[in-house]
This record gives structure tokens, sequence and C-alpha cells, in this order.
């Protein structure tokens, strides 16, 4: 995945948004990253490997000046991470630059043919084709860019957000968008442009998102005009969006994972207002309930969902199984998409997605709407592609999620598969009413109940230093916890680059076990549940193998603290909302030991915030 900024406009000096939206976008993608400037004089690209800040550096002694200008991060696809195969790329006359976010899975093709009539490419991307293509087609059949463009587009296979500069047009960008996001920001005699809204809300509220197939013309002097392929004029609607500055800063924290982590009691009761009435101790979902019949009726839900999204459907699995007595079936899209998988008309499918961009949970929600079920969405990203394309859906509202490792989006996910198991089996008739009274009472306690696990910090801190020392690390859980555990082992690995795994803690004799030893740091998930004996006795086998426990425990535990060799305190709360507290210190020690070994928390090596290939 990739992050595109554009400007056009007549007052302004183009780079210094430039740079600044870079920065703002920076998550998605962090190999190398470049700038195209449109002045007087000609048409510019600098570009530089490694983060925007290279770029800044390797530009400070060039001309950067002009008004008009595209720039990109990159995560690389095709060809390696370097200046060379970073955005923009010029076409082969220098007249043009593009920058692209997506895949041209034709581009091996395309190549060949324009490698045969003559055309040199510069870099090993599938992106310079299509700016070579577009050349070409202009040159030869003597088209205006947007025909040009028009046709090109027509030739190319695959997903794509593009932006154009032209140095013989040089009042115009031209962006195309295809399954890879796109907005257009409209300012006064000026537009912006960016893969989402976090570079342009400092200059305009008003965007535009496009649609799928949609040809933006941002022309100086002329109103947004928006077309199809086919040349058609479009009308997009105009959001205002309400999107405020401090969301997308970091707000005195070192990093956005912390202030991410710091923020989910205030996120979580944003996701809850309007929605939990604490004086009559009831939920609703408006989606749920406008749609009841359409979910009171089926016979069963499946969840679609990538990594830590996919941690929360298996929570939400047994949440709605317990209350409303519907089977559950929690799928990776990647591998729901490609397996023909049993889908009918009387199914809900949900689709669980921060960024509502993951092209497998995008394209696992177009085949199941070919089949015919109902399709509910559960996002952050307000007007991403996938709320976009399911039939009704629930906001996580917890804000713009910029840390690459997820976190308050998880809890926000969790909180509302929560909300929409206690709406529907309301509906349906199928939760006694003490023990629905009940859940919602402790839900509208989990944001304070947040607090107090975030006063572990210090705690977490200091026994982050103590393991940073390990390779690996075992997470184990059973019941609701065994998710939490998938979790905890997930922001470890992708943060610290410890390898670790999670596993249901009774599972642990039927192999992992034989890992433990006393280098080994085993985290176990050990409150006051159904459960609490039985992981005792798996807390005891691995001390019996010198394993190191970090246990997680309920307050005042006594028994817990004599077997573990650390143990974190958490507030009591309900076995079904125990993910909500529970995964907070795991979220915090692997920021800690992440930290500890230097590693870059907020744009891991090799990992995209949203990840909009396949
Ligand atoms: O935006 P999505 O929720 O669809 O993203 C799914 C995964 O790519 C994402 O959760 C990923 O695993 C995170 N890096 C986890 O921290």
């Amino acid at each position: 995945m990739c992050g595109i900024v554009g400007y056009i406009g007549t007052n302004r000096e183009a780079y210094p948004i430039l740079i600044k939206g870079l920065q703002r976008l920076e998550y998605r993608g962090y190999d190398s990253a470049g700038v195209a400037l449109l002045n007087k004089k000609g048409l510019n690209i600098y570009k530089a490997k490694g983060k925007v800040a290279d770029l800044q550096d390797y530009c400070q002694d060039k001309d950067t000046s002009g008004t008009v200008g595209i720039a990109h991060t990159r995560w690389a696809t095709h060809g390696e991470p370097s200046a060379t195969n970073a955005h923009p790329h010029y076409s082969e006359s220098k007249n043009l630059a593009i920058i692209h976010n997506g895949i041209i899975e034709n581009f091996a093709e395309i190549k060949r043919n324009l490698e045969g009539k003559g055309i040199e490419f510069r870099s090993d991307t599938d992106t310079e084709v299509l700016v070579q293509l577009v050349e070409y087609i202009q040159e030869r059949k003597r088209l205006d860019l947007l025909t040009a463009v028009q046709v090109a587009l027509h030739q190319v296979i695959g997903a794509y957000a593009i932006a154009l500069l032209d140095k013989n047009n040089p009042d115009t960008i031209i962006a195309a968008r295809k399954q890879s996001p796109l907005v257009v920001g409209i300012g006064d005699g000026e537009f912006f442009l960016g893969s989402d809204a976090s570079p342009i809300i400092e200059y305009t509220d008003k965007m535009v998102y496009l649609e799928d197939g949609n040809i933006a013309v941002m022309k100086l002097g002329e109103e947004l005009k928006v077309v199809n392929i086919l040349n058609e004029e479009l009308s997009p609607a105009i959001h205002t969006v309400d999107l405020n500055l401090g969301q997308i800063e970091k707000g005195g924290y070192p990093h956005f994972m912390l202030k991410e982590i710091f923020e989910q009691p205030e996120c979580l009761t944003n996701c809850m207002r309007g929605r939990i009435n604490v004086e009559h101790n009831h939920v609703t979902l408006s989606a749920l309930i406008d749609h009841r019949s359409k979910l009171i009726d089926a016979k069963r839900i499946i969840i679609v969902a990538c990594g830590t999204s996919w941690h929360a459907a298996l929570i939400g699995k047994q949440i709605i199984e317990n209350l409303c007595r519907i089977p559950v079936n929690v799928e990776y899209a990647s591998e729901f998409r490609y397996r023909n998988p049993v889908v009918r008309s009387c199914d809900v499918v949900i689709a669980i997605s921060q960024s509502g961009e993951t092209a497998d949970t995008l394209a696992a929600v177009e085949l199941a709407k070919e089949k015919g079920a109902f399709i509910y969405g559960i996002c952050n990203a307000i007007g991403s592609s996938i709320p976009r394309a399911t039939d009704t859906g629930t906001y996580i509202h917890v804000g713009p999620e910029i840390g690459v490792a997820s976190t308050k989006a998880f809890t926000g996910q969790v909180t509302v598969l929560t909300m929409f198991a206690l709406t529907l089996a309301e509906a349906k008739g199928t939760v006694a009413n003490k023990d629905y009274v009940k859940i919602v009472e402790q839900l509208a306690t989990i944001p304070d109940k947040i607090r107090e696990v975030l006063k572990t910090n210090d705690t977490v801190r200091d026994l982050a230093r103590t393991f940073t020392y390990a390779h690996n690390f075992i997470y184990l859980g059973r019941g609701f916890s065994y998710p939490v555990a998938l979790e905890g082992a997930l922001k470890l690995k992708e943060i610290s680059y410890i390898h670790a795994e999670g596993y249901p803690a009774a599972e642990m004799k039927h192999g992992p076990i034989a890992l433990i030893d006393s280098d080994m740091p085993v985290v176990v998930i050990a409150t006051h549940n159904a459960m609490y004996e039985k992981v005792l006795s798996n807390m005891q086998e691995i001390k019996a193998r010198q394993g190191r426990v970090i246990a997680l425990v309920s307050k005042g535990d006594t028994m817990v603290s004599r077997l573990a060799d650390a143990v974190i305190e958490l507030p009591e709360t309900m076995e079904c909302l125990e993910p909500l507290v529970a995964t907070v210190p795991l979220q915090l020690l692997a920021y800690h030991i992440a930290v500890c070994k230097g590693k870059n928390v907020d744009q891991p090596r090799n990992l995209a915030k949203s990840v909009t290939v396949e």
C-alpha cells in the first residue's frame, strides 16, 4: 500500500503541502518517497530511498518551487525499494509524471509491447508502464491527456489509484481510481488529493471520495470534473468531513501506537455514544434495527476479516453464538475469496476492517454479494471502500488509527461486535433480560476499567526490560482469552520482530510444550473465569519445565502469583468482556519491548497499515 498526495492552486507553494501530506500518509508505506513539481521552468521529479525525511534531505538544495505537484510514499510490490523505483515516474519524454497505488497485473505484457516499439524503461515497476502507455497513446493517436488516460486505463488489468501531471497542461492534475482509495479536497480555487482525508483536512473539509472507475479532472479556474472511462460526466457527492487535526497528530506521545493505546477509554466511549443508553440499560445499533428481518432470519453468520480484525471476529463469534444462538463461521478473507465457499441468501456476512480498504476483505465482500448474502460492515475509516460495498453496517468511531500495529481498532471492533450481539439477541428473544442488562451495565464501565489497566504502564515497561532478551514468546488463553493470546502474539511479532505464537492453553501439551525451557517466556491469561482452574494446571506444566510465566490475573488473585514470575492485575469484569481489558497490557508489553529493542514502532519493517494488494 502506498500513499498519494496532490495539490494544484495558484497562491500556495505545493512542496510544503505535499511533504506534510506525505508525513501524514507515511503509515501507508515507507520504503521510498518522491515528489513531482511543476513550475515555469518545467517538471521536476525528486526521489529518495527511505522515509519522507530522507526525501526532504535530498530536496534541500533542489528547486522545489511551484504551485502544482504530486507526491508519493511507497510500499514496494514490483521492484526493490530504491530511488529509481520510487514514484513519481516520468514518461519517456519526461513530459508526464505519474504516481500510483495498486498493482497493474498485465504490466509485463504492456511493457513488452512498448519496448517492441522502442520505448525505454528506467525502473522495474509496474507503474512506469502506465505512464509510458499514456504518453505513447497521447503521441501516437494525437489525443488530449484525459482521453489518452481513458484509453490507457481500458487496457490495464489491476487495481490503481493514480495521479498524473503533464508539462504541457500545467493547470491540470488528472487522477483515477479502481480498487484503491482516493479523495479529492475542494478548496477555494485550489484542489487537494489524498489516499485518505488526513493530508487534506488541514486545508478544506469539502471532499469527494472517488468511486471505482472515476477519473477526476482538477483544472484551475474550473469546477471539479469527474468522468468515467467512457467520458460520461458524473455528479459525485461532496462530503463535509468531520475530522480534526489533533486526531491525526501524536499529541505529545513519542509514538502513535502509544497514543492510540492510551486513547482507548475515550475511543470506546465514542464507539458506544448514542448506542448504549446507560439509564435504561439498553443497546441499539440502528443499522441492525433498520434491517431487522434480514438479521433475525439469518441462518448463519460468516465473518470475514484479516489480521487483528480476524482476531476480533473470533471474539465476536463466541459472543454472538452465546447470546443469539446462531452459528458463526470466522474466515480469513484471503482464503474465503478463493475457495468457492458455501454462501446462501439466508446467510449474513459481516466484514470487519479497520481501514475498510483491505483488498482480500473487499474481494470477500464482493464474492458474498454475488452469492446473495446480506453484507454488514464493521469498519473504522469513514467512507472507505468496504462500508460503501456493504448493505449496511456500523462504524467503530475510534478515530484515525495511524500506528501500523492495530490497537484501538481492535477494542472498537470487539465493542461493536458485543453491541451487535446484544441488539440481535434482544430482537430474537434469545437472551434473558437479567443477562442482557448485566452485560450492558458492564460494557458501559469498560472505558473506566481500561483507564485502570493503563495505570500498569510503568510495571509493564519494567517487565519489558526483563524480557527484551527473548527470541521467542508463547501466549496462552482459553475461551474468550484465546483470541487475546493470538492478538498479543501478533502485536509482539509485528513491532519487535520477536517470534511469538498464540495457542489455546490446553493445546500446549499437544506440541508447543516441547518448546518450553528456561529461556521461554510464556504469557498466560489466567483471570477468574470458567477456565481458571484449568489454566492454573497449564501453568504448572510450564513451570515444571522451567518456563518463565507472565500472567494476567484478576485483581487480588494470590494463587497465580505463587506460580508466575510476574503478574499484571486486571480489574474484574464479565468473561465475555474480558478481551477488552486483557488486550491492553499485551499491547503495552509489545510496545515497550519494541522500544527497548530500538525498533521503529509506528512503521515496522515490511508492513503497511492497510494491505490494498493481494
Ligand atoms: O484494515 P484491516 O482491519 O482490514 O487490516 C487487517 C490487517 O491487515 C491488520 O489488522 C494487520 O494485521 C495489523 N497490522 C495488525 O496490527
